[in-house]
């Protein structure tokens, strides 16, 4: 897809790898509407990617606060051309001592957000496919917790799991209507996430403008060339 004048919507735009992948998607001339709930953040966000760059205050747990989101965006758009499922949280421990509060709220946020996000674009983006052309891009943000357990890290690999499963499942339900799916698996990235996580960071993380520059090239691969998966690693992650 070529990005200038295209319309991108990136949820958990305000830190991380969903600031790097708007900041890129904006420099290359898409308009992208950036959701996240830290108003200061998403301010600074703008500062950094640019007039291209729309704040949008949304808690995508929150199927009306997602409903009023997407309408804003409809109204102020003529197209929707790409969706990034980027917001996303881990709380970690083992099974038998973790709150229900932190099982809720991964469930929440990683998976039930990206439904709510993804069923808001789908209608569009179906509308845009006018006599097999194309129509849009969603890319999912998985983990390399969505293809490898491993301790203590239960909920967050069933989210991440799952999400895989509703990629693949997507991916066949609507490449028909000229809708491309992607789903990424990245391992360690340096950003808020370890922190909120409240666990160390692995020593060699990659960084988020690496993991997004990859998400650009995908996006950008030529209309009937879909790259359905990526797995990213840091080339020696003990450092
Ligand atoms: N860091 C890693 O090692 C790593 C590895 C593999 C995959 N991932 C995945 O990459 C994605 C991005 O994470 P990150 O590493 O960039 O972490 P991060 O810096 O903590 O960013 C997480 C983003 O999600 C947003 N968010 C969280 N809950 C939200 C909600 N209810 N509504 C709207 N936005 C919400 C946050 O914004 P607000 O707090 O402002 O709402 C923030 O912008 C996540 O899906 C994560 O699972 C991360």
């Amino acid at each position: 897809m070529l990005l200038e004048n295209k319309t991108a919507v990136v949820t958990g735009a305000s830190s991380g790898l969903g600031l790097a992948i708007s900041r890129d998607l904006a420099h290359k001339g898409a308009k992208v509407f950036g959701l996240a709930r830290r108003k200061e953040k998403l301010a600074a966000a703008r500062a950094d990617a640019g007039a291209n760059f729309v704040p949008v205050v949304c808690d995508i747990t929150d199927e009306s606060d997602v409903a009023r989101a997407f309408d804003v965006i409809q109204k102020a758009a003529d197209s929707l051309d790409i969706l990034v499922n980027n917001a996303g949280l881990g709380r970690f421990g083992a099974l038998d001592s973790l709150s229900l509060e932190d099982w809720d709220v991964q469930m929440a946020t990683n998976l039930r957000g990206v439904f709510l996000c993804t069923r808001a674009v789908i209608p569009t983006m179906k509308a845009q496919n006018v006599s097999g052309g194309f129509g849009g891009h969603i890319v999912n943000v998985a983990s390399v917790a969505g293809l490898l357990g491993n301790p203590n890290i239960g909920a967050y690999n069933a989210t991440k799991f799952g999400l895989r499963g509703l990629s693949e499942s997507l991916m066949k339900e609507v490449r028909a209507d000229g809708i491309k799916v992607t789903c990424i698996y990245p391992g360690s990235i340096e950003t808020e996430f370890f922190e909120r996580a409240g666990v160390p960071i692995s020593a060699n993380p990659m960084t988020a403008q690496d993991v997004a520059s990859t998400v650009l090239h995908v996006i950008e691969a030529p209309d009937n060339y879909l790259i359905s998966e990526v797995m990213m690693r840091p080339l020696r992650p003990a450092g």
